[in-house]
């Protein structure tokens, strides 16, 4: 088969057989696919040769860009050894190397300002399954504390925590949750923190938070029945890159010791440098009793996730055999020794390249064209924290009114983008701006003036 028929059957096949995430599947069989073969620094390149910058790090994994020659080495080296291995009943030294590094990590990332730091790592596969194993095991340690009432959760509106069940049930997208409300757990809700469009109708200049006194006062009448507080710490980013006040996370960790509950800290997106710290937290000295990470964890090489816990959870679930205290729950890749090598060698390159150090003057260039972009028509707000950034689109500036979702307004603007080379993402009307942290300034430069043209052709 010659390249031109391979290149045709890969965009057939992939219609016939490839059921595509997140996808309207009729609108994708109407289109050609965009197939990748090869990546190299920032940059994607498909079948017929052509590159786009990677703006949304391949769904915010990328960190240090495609091909790091020290992963690339550190998985070759790992697969000369072995590729998986059980941990049920069995360890494997990346693993356990990983463990170690990742615990001295954060506690020095979070620091033990307000309490412990967690200290024991449990392994999964993907964000979805670092937070439903954060859900059970919060829910499993007030059982042993003798707290049987203890049986929900607090979590906010806009919230995304994955795609799983348990996941869904502490959401708050609703175009992407409410489908499932039938098959979900009751949880208690509280106001999303989006000043932009603050759903108690008030002034994020004057309110004094009033979104948490509204948490609070949940907190106030059910704290019996709450396992725990779920929170993306500073930016809910599937619900719009909504940036929390500052002072929010640490008020909510004040509630969260004030009423018993547990604080579950989902830094699946946020985490290894996206908000310019190592850990979301770590900007508002907040210690969490649960940490789930993933995405940037191995530089977005390879399913990788982790459940950190503090000494005092992993503590209540110790006792006889007999006593059925063991946490139940599992997956067949935990702990995958390919994956782990992986996170490990990242682990060295944000040390030895001091990523976060130079991550610092490309968010200033961030957020001075962000700061152009806000200028045009149709720009309601443009928000950031390090490089996790949003541009929210408006039809109408002045009264904020949304344009509707079957205007596909974040989707045109992405279409544009990509005819000049960039790859983004939307989320509904927000366009998302997350490249890999290794982006050059002129690369970063250049893909916010195809960003600006994107939204001014689309607009216009
Ligand atoms: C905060 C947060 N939690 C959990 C997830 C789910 O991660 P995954 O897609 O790996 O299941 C995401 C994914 O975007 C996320 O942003």
């Amino acid at each position: 088969m010659g390249i031109l028929d391979k290149n045709k059957h890969l965009e057939e096949a992939d219609k016939k057989y490839v059921w595509h995430p997140f996808t309207q599947m009729q609108e994708w069989e109407t289109e050609t696919p965009i197939i990748i073969t090869e990546g190299q620094d920032c940059f994607i390149k498909d079948i017929y040769g052509r590159w786009y910058l990677d703006g949304v790090s391949s769904l915010w994994v990328n960190i240090f860009g495609h091909r790091k020659k020290e992963i690339d080495d550190a998985i070759r080296g790992q697969l000369g050894k072995i590729s998986h291995s059980t941990m049920l009943g069995l360890s494997n030294a990346p693993a356990i190397e990983l463990a170690e590094k990742l615990v001295r990590m954060v506690s020095q990332s979070i620091g033990q300002a307000q309490g412990p730091a967690p200290t024991k790592v449990f392994y999964s596969d993907n964000g979805s399954t670092a937070v439903e194993v954060s859900l059970k095991m919060a829910f499993q340690y007030w059982r042993h504390r003798g707290f049987a009432a203890k049986n929900s959760f607090l979590s906010l509106n806009n919230a995304y925590h994955g795609d799983t069940l348990g996941a869904v049930s502490v959401g708050g997208v609703d175009i992407f949750h409410n489908t499932f409300g039938p098959l979900l757990f009751k949880t208690f809700k509280a106001p999303s923190p989006y000043c932009y469009r603050c759903e108690l109708g008030e002034d994020c200049r004057t309110c004094g938070l009033a979104c948490i006194k509204k948490m609070e006062d949940t907190l106030k009448h059910h704290h019996d029945e709450i396992a725990a507080v779920i929170i993306e710490p500073l930016v809910q980013a599937a619900g719009g890159m909504i940036i929390a006040p500052q002072g929010y996370l640490r008020e909510v960790r004040r509630l969260c010791s004030k009423y018993h509950v547990l604080l579950i800290a989902d830094e699946v997106a946020t985490g290894f440098g996206r908000t310019g710290k190592m850990f979301a937290c770590e900007h508002e000295d907040v210690v969490p009793d649960i940490m789930c990470i993933s995405k940037g964890i191995t530089g977005g090489y390879m399913p990788l996730a982790v459940t950190l816990a503090t000494e005092e959870i992993y503590t209540a679930f110790l006792g006889e055999f007999r006593e059925l205290k063991t946490f139940f729950h599992g997956h067949s890749y935990t702990g995958n020794p390919l994956a782990c090598a992986a996170a490990l060698a990242c682990m060295g390159i944000f040390e030895r390249e001091e990523t976060l150090k130079k991550l610092q003057p490309k968010t200033d260039i961030l957020e001075e064209r962000l700061k152009d972009i806000s200028g045009l028509a149709h720009v309601g707000d443009v928000r950031n924290k390090g490089f996790m950034a949003g541009i929210e689109m408006v039809k109408n500036k002045d009264t904020r009114e949304p344009y509707a979702w079957e205007d596909k307004m974040g989707w045109k603007i992405a279409r544009h983008a990509l005819n000049n080379g960039v790859f983004i993402r939307p989320l509904g009307n927000v366009i998302v701006i997350m490249p890999p942290l290794s982006i050059s300034n002129e690369n970063l430069a250049q893909m916010l003036v195809v960003v600006k043209g994107a939204i001014i052709s689309a607009t216009s």
